[in-house]
């Protein structure tokens, strides 16, 4: 670990304006030290005073924090509320025709949403959820694209208290069947197709196909929403259309009452095994975690117009699109479609077209945006925009600063917002209107949250070494366990040695002033795009192909991507001598992937050997093939391998 060592060296420092700082929420270092120094001296107490001023409580808690089963913390629990609720209800006395949604389709069609209307809308899809038999504690799968009717089935399952668990609509139905099984979900929300960069994409012939695969019983309800027109198979034993299930249900729901510690969602998302996990949240902790941060780290003002780029899919859709914006009050933006489509000005347009304030989206989308038209935002009207985001990812500081200067017009200051699924919301981010930001640097931990870099004995380490980054104390909004899995719950991220703390599987290194600098995933888990992917994943997709005997999955870092796979596989055949033969095999591979997993984890490259490089113990070699996979020259110890003259054959591109 003690290996890790920083090659970055960034030196610019951007304060926030005066202008900024003035009208912040948090105002300055002092506003942010003196909600640090609270959370310093009574960490609980900080908590539960924030939970009672920002939540909404059917049944006042009486307790914050529960330790005594840790890691299985507790936070509220004996107090009741609904996280619809505190969502929706909340705004109808106060702002009930303020927009609350401006979705834009594919195609550039505009419709707003009111708040009254959002909440008619969940309530009468919660009404049809509970008339197909659906309540309190049951799983739900919603697999739709991005649409109003994503967050209407989302915050509908929270109303009732049934547990949601979203996939996105770019996994294949093996992944989905994966995740109804382990969820043991009894219905599936989906669309008949999704409409992404023109093109139609077909989403409930692959529930079908996953529902064909067997084991999936537990599934009496498969909810269709009718977005793209196109034909579908029916099965009127399990299929009801979307509109049938809701036009005919009142627009009163009353919102079940849960307790704080209640699931409200179980999100699938890639460890260092074959198996996905099913990340469980909380109710209550989670959502004043995602309300505190649109506070603090978007600054969130009522006049704002905010746009969080994210798929519900993903971790960042549920806390800054379905959630967080909602539970403020925001009126925020969703798009359906792709970033370049119909060209690389499409963000742009759109933040001119509905005065968007704040936008927060990926490294990898800034990245492909400049390639692709980098003197773009200048033909558009971005003055609106006050504040970027980003997320994912590291930001490389070139992209930093263009977005900095080119998008925010050097007026905007960037959050660059560390967390993950597992958190819930920001753990890593500047205050905007406080915090001087560095590009590349997601900079001090948001109040109450308390970080370290650590070695393996979870001893820190000294200022500018690399290690292990942990959070110290437990948070209303962490993940409460595995779903069905409590055991690796505990070993993945409290593993004894680290002494009780959150182990976050990421690498970093705390500068001279304590800022913070992610340096990659520690564990065998890649970055793709944003998008979280276990090697072993991949690997076990690999080898379930009959052509292939053994695989080893690398990321390689890649200019827009951020990483990129690299496979090595050793076919249970030998290896093809004509290059036309490999090309095809590799092909049929990639697709394999895709079909197995999803496009996102389709291999960019696939070389063949014999065998692969191997210790004497028959421990893979990553390391020599990371070092392969990035066409450099082998500096390192070869003497424990098996096997050395693979390298060479391994060091051949299938071109
Ligand atoms: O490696 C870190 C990276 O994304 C991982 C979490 O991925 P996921 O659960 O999919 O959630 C992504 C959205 C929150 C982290 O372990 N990561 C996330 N944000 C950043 C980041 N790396 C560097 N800088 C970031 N701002």
């Amino acid at each position: 670990m003690s290996n890790i060592e920083s090659v970055l060296n960034e030196i610019r420092v951007f304060s926030p304006s005066p202008e900024f700082t003035r009208q912040a929420n948090v105002s300055g270092m002092a506003g942010y030290e003196a909600l640090r120094k609270a959370a310093e001296q009574d960490y609980p107490g900080f908590w539960a005073k924030l939970a009672r001023e920002t939540l909404l409580w059917k049944k006042p808690f009486t307790r914050s924090l529960d330790q005594s089963n840790a890691p299985f913390f507790k936070w509220f629990e004996d107090g009741e509320l609904n996280v619809s609720y505190n969502c929706l209800d909340k705004h109808l006395a106060t702002q009930p025709e303020k927009i609350a949604i401006i979705f834009e389709a594919d195609d550039g069609k505009v419709s707003k949403v009111s708040y009254r209307e959002l909440h008619g809308r969940v309530s009468q899809f919660a009404n049809g959820l509970k008339s197909r038999g659906i309540r309190k504690g049951d799983r739900v799968i919603i697999y739709l694209p991005m649409s109003v009717e994503a967050v209407v089935a989302m915050q509908a399952c929270a109303r009732i208290g049934a547990i949601h668990s979203v996939v996105f609509g770019g996994f294949s139905a093996k992944s989905l069947h994966e995740r109804i099984i382990d969820a043991q979900a009894c219905a599936v929300i989906t669309a008949d197709a999704q409409m992404r960069g023109g093109k139609l994409m077909p989403l409930k012939s692959i529930v079908d196909d996953t529902l064909a695969m067997g084991g999936c019983e537990s599934v009496h309800s498969v909810i269709v929403y009718r977005r793209a027109g196109c034909d579908v198979n029916w099965n009127d034993a399990l299929d009801i259309w979307y509109h049938d299930l809701f036009n005919s249900q009142p627009t009163h729901c009353e919102p079940e009452w849960v307790s704080a510690e209640h699931p409200l969602f179980i999100l699938y998302t890639s460890g260092s095994t074959g198996k996905p996990k099913g990340v469980q949240h909380s109710s209550g902790g989670y959502l004043l975690g995602t309300m505190l941060t649109m506070q603090w780290v978007f600054d969130y003002k009522p006049s704002d117009v905010f746009w969080c780029t994210a798929d519900v899919g993903w971790v960042t859709g549920h806390s800054y699109v379905a959630y967080g914006p909602l539970a403020v009050g925001a009126t925020q933006v969703m798009y359906e479609g792709i970033p370049t489509y119909p060209d690389a000005g499409r963000f742009w347009k759109m933040i001119q077209d509905h005065k968007v304030t704040t936008f927060y989206t990926a490294p990898t989308a800034i990245r492909s945006l400049i390639k692709l038209g980098s003197d773009l935002p200048g033909q558009y009207d971005l003055s609106s925009l006050r504040l970027l985001g980003t997320v994912g990812e590291p930001i490389n500081p070139e992209a930093w600063m263009w977005y900095y200067n080119t998008v925010g017009q050097a007026r905007c200051p960037i959050v660059d917002t560390w967390w993950q699924t597992e958190t819930g919301c920001h753990m890593i981010a500047p205050l905007p209107g406080a915090v001087p930001t560095k590009p590349g640097s997601c900079t001090l931990p948001i109040p109450g949250i308390q970080v370290a870099v650590v070695d393996e004995t979870g001893e820190e380490v000294g200022k500018k070494h690399g290690g292990s980054l942990v959070i110290t104390k437990p948070f209303p909004s962490q993940i409460r366990t595995i779903w069905g899995d409590p055991d690796r719950f505990r070993k993945n991220y409290f593993p004894e040695e680290m002494r009780g703390y959150y182990l976050a599987g990421d690498s970093a290194h705390r500068d001279e002033d304590g800022y913070i600098w992610i340096m990659g995933r520690n564990d065998d888990v890649l970055k793709v795009s944003g998008h979280r992917l276990g090697t072993m994943e991949i690997e076990s997709a690999l080898v379930a192909n009959p052509l292939v005997a053994e695989a080893a999955v690398v990321g390689r870092p890649h200019e827009i991507k951020g990483e990129s796979i690299v496979a090595f596989v050793v076919l249970r055949g030998a290896r093809p001598a004509d290059p036309a033969k490999a090309r095809q095999i590799v092909e049929s591979l990639r697709d394999w992937v895709s079909k197995e997993i999803g496009p996102i984890a389709k291999p960019e490259e696939i070389r063949f050997g014999d065998n692969l490089p191997k210790t004497r113990s028959g421990k893979i070699m990553r390391r020599l093939l990371r070092t392969i996979a990035n066409g450099e020259e082998i500096t390192q110890d070869v003497s424990t391998l098996e096997n050395p003259t693979i390298l060479e054959q391994l060091k051949e591109a299938i071109l």
